[in-house]
C-alpha cells in the first residue's frame, strides 16, 4: 500500500472511533471497542502492517503520525470512560433516591393512631436547632466523611502511633485500613485546610465506637464539633460560648461544672458536665449515680494540631468543643435510656412529631 493510502487510513481511523464512541454507553462495550482499535489484532496494528511497503523516510513520518494517533485514541477512550462513570453515579442517584418522609406508616392505626407519615428524628431536630443558634453567631457548617483516615481521626490530632489515649476511644477499622470516625474532631483538620482563618465552624455528624452499651453509651451516636480559630482565643471565650449555647437550648440557666479533662488535641482540656436533668442531680443510671452528665468536653486547640492544619501556631490560636448530641437530647427531653434513639420503636419516636 502507498504512503498516501496509509495516511488516509490512519486519519479515517480517528473519525471511525469518534463515530462509534457516540453510541457506546457501557464500560464493557468500551473495552471491546478498545480491543477493536488498539488491540494486538486491532485496526491500528492492521494498518501499520502496511509500513513494510514504504520508504524509510515515509516509514519514519508515518510512525510518528501513528504514535500520535494511538495517544489520541487512548485519550478519547479514557475521556469517554470518565463520562460513563459519572453518568452511572448520577443515574443511580436519580434511580435509587426516594423520599421516605412521604411513605405511609407500616404500623396499624390502632398501634399509633397519630402517625401516618414520617417526621424528623429527635436528634436531627436538636441538630437543626443548634445549627440555627451557631449560624446566627457567624459559624459555618462543615461536613466530613464517616469512614475516615487514621490521620484525620488520630494522627493529626496529636495522637502518636503508640499513644495510650487511642485506647480511650475503641475503634472499628475497615479492611482497607480506614476507620469509622470515633469523634467529629476528625473534621477539625479538614476545616483548617478548607477555610481561611479567622474562622468559626461546627461539624455535626454520626460517630462510631466499639462500646459496651448501657443507658448512656451507644456504639453509633451523634456529636457536634465546634471550633474557633482566631488571633487570640481564651478559655473565657469558650466558656461564654458553652453557657450561651446551653441557655438557648434549655431556655434558662443550666447548672454546669468544669473539671480538667485530657484530650491530646487540646491544652488545657476540660470536661463540662451539666447537672443530670433526668434525676435532678439525685443520681440515676444515665449519670451513673453521680448527679452529673458529661455532655460537652472542650479546650484550647493544641499548637501541634494548628500546625497539622497547615496554620502557624505562632499566629493562630483555637478553641474547640465536642458536644454529645444524644445525651443533650436525653437531658432536654428526660429520656432515661440512650438505646431508645436507635431501636426504631415508633411509639417512642412519634412523641417527637412536630
Ligand atoms: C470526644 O469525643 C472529643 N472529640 C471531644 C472534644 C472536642 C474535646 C474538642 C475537646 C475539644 P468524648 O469521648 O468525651 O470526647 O465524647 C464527647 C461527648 O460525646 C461526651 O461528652 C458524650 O456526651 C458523648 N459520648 C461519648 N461516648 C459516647 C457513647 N458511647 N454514646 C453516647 N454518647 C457518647
Amino acid at each position: 500500500m502507498s504512503a498516501e493510502n496509509l495516511k488516509r487510513e490512519l486519519s479515517s481511523l480517528q473519525k471511525d472511533l469518534e463515530k462509534k464512541l457516540q453510541v457506546i454507553a457501557s464500560r464493557e462495550e468500551l473495552d471491546n471497542l478498545k480491543v477493536e482499535f488498539l488491540g494486538k489484532k486491532g485496526k491500528l496494528t492492521g494498518i501499520l502492517k502496511g509500513l513494510g511497503s514504504v520508504t524509510v523516510e515515509e516509514r519514519a513520518q508515518l510512525g510518528k503520525i501513528a504514535n500520535e494517533l494511538k495517544k489520541s485514541l487512548e485519550d478519547n477512550i479514557d475521556e469517554h470512560l470518565k463520562s460513563i462513570e459519572e453518568n452511572y453515579y448520577s443515574d443511580l442517584e436519580k434511580l435509587e433516591w426516594s423520599d421516605m418522609t412521604v411513605l405511609p406508616s407500616r404500623f396499624p392505626e390502632v398501634f399509633i393512631p397519630a402517625v401516618s407519615r414520617g417526621h424528623i428524628h429527635p436528634i436531627s431536630q436538636m441538630q437543626r436547632r443548634l445549627e440555627d443558634i451557631f449560624t446566627s453567631m457567624g459559624f459555618s457548617i462543615l461536613d466530613g466523611p464517616q469512614v475516615e483516615t487514621d490521620f484525620h481521626n488520630f494522627g493529626a490530632l496529636n495522637f502518636t502511633d503508640d499513644h495510650p489515649a487511642r485506647e480511650m476511644q475503641d475503634t472499628f477499622y475497615t479492611l482497607q485500613n480506614h476507620l469509622l470516625r470515633t469523634h467529629t474532631s476528625a473534621v477539625q483538620i479538614r476545616g483548617m485546610k478548607k477555610l481561611k482563618p479567622p474562622m468559626r465552624v461546627i461539624a455535626p455528624g454520626r460517630v462510631f465506637r466499639y462500646e459496651e452499651l448501657d443507658a448512656s453509651h451507644e456504639h453509633t451516636f451523634y456529636q457536634m464539633e465546634g471550633m474557633i480559630i482566631d488571633k487570640k482565643v481564651s478559655v473565657a471565650n469558650l466558656l461564654y460560648l458553652m453557657n450561651t449555647l446551653l441557655e438557648e437550648i434549655f431556655g434558662s440557666k443550666v447548672e454546669i461544672r468544669l473539671r480538667p479533662g485530657y484530650f491530646p488535641f487540646v491544652e488545657p482540656g476540660f470536661e463540662l458536665d451539666m447537672k443530670c436533668l433526668i434525676c435532678n442531680g439525685r443520681g440515676c443510671a444515665v449519670c451513673k449515680h453521680s448527679g452529673w452528665s458529661e455532655v460537652l468536653p472542650c479546650g484550647l486547640v493544641h499548637p501541634n494540631v494548628i500546625s497539622a492544619g497547615g496554620l502557624d501556631p505562632a499566629k493562630w490560636q483555637g478553641a474547640a468543643f465536642g458536644l454529645g448530641l444524644n445525651r443533650l437530647v436525653m437531658m432536654h427531653n428526660g429520656i432515661e435510656d440512650i438505646r431508645y434513639f436507635q431501636n426504631a420503636n415508633p411509639s417512642f419516636l412519634y412523641q417527637f412529631d412536630i
